[in-house]
């Protein structure tokens, strides 16, 4: 694939305003062949500097509730939408998800997991191809094609809108439990996803 090597991408330049705004392309991390693939929509100011996904304030809620649920950060893969920093944190606009998309499918295609996991309104809606409320539609799973593939998409919200709504916290939570029994986690060896 044009500017990657297996799931990373080496460099780029297709969007010139976040070219301007980034430090680094911040590449997905984690096992090239695991059960869930978490995707974000793109790094911010913290994951820009470490060049690594969600080690901000919202990737400490993530970890935290992964392992509540018996799902090791290093177990699984995280990555973004876009994989550079937008300027001032604004969405990634509709070109530069475009520009990023065939990398996403690229390392989707390489990982090859189980599950899917959108987290927030731009991921799910760049990855279904609909409109999504979000908060109402959390924790179901909807199949879909990325890349030519059919592939088991679970819905979630962003772990940062706990950070601003604690009630959120609840739907987040439910949706990492559905996660975890899903990909056969914490003790669950048989994975729900064997009879979809
Ligand atoms: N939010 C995201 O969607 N991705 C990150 O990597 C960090 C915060």
């Amino acid at each position: 694939m044009e500017n990657m090597d297996g799931p990373r991408v080496t460099h780029c330049e297709r969007c010139p305003a976040l070219v301007e705004s980034r430090s680094r392309i911040v590449n997905g991390v984690g096992p090239e062949d695991t059960d869930l693939l978490i995707v974000g929509e793109g790094p911010g100011e913290q994951e820009d500097s470490e060049g690594e996904p969600f080690v901000g304030r919202s990737g400490a809620e993530l970890d935290e509730k992964l392992g509540q649920f018996g799902i090791a950060r290093e177990d699984v893969r995280i990555t973004n939408c876009v994989r550079c920093r937008p300027p001032e944190n604004r969405d990634p606009t509709k070109e530069e998800l475009g520009n990023c998309r065939g990398y996403l499918e690229h390392e989707i295609e390489l990982v090859d997991p189980e599950l899917v996991m959108t987290v927030g309104k731009v991921p799910t809606e760049h990855l279904l191809k609909r409109d999504v409320a979000v908060t109402k539609e959390a924790g179901s799973v909807e199949d879909c094609r990325i890349g030519g593939e059919s592939r088991t998409v679970l819905i979630s919200v962003h772990p940062a809108a706990m950070l601003y709504d604690r009630s959120q916290e609840a739907t987040f939570e439910s949706t990492i439990e559905e996660a975890a029994a899903l990909i056969g986690a914490g003790g669950n060896d048989q994975s729900r996803l064997d009879s979809f």
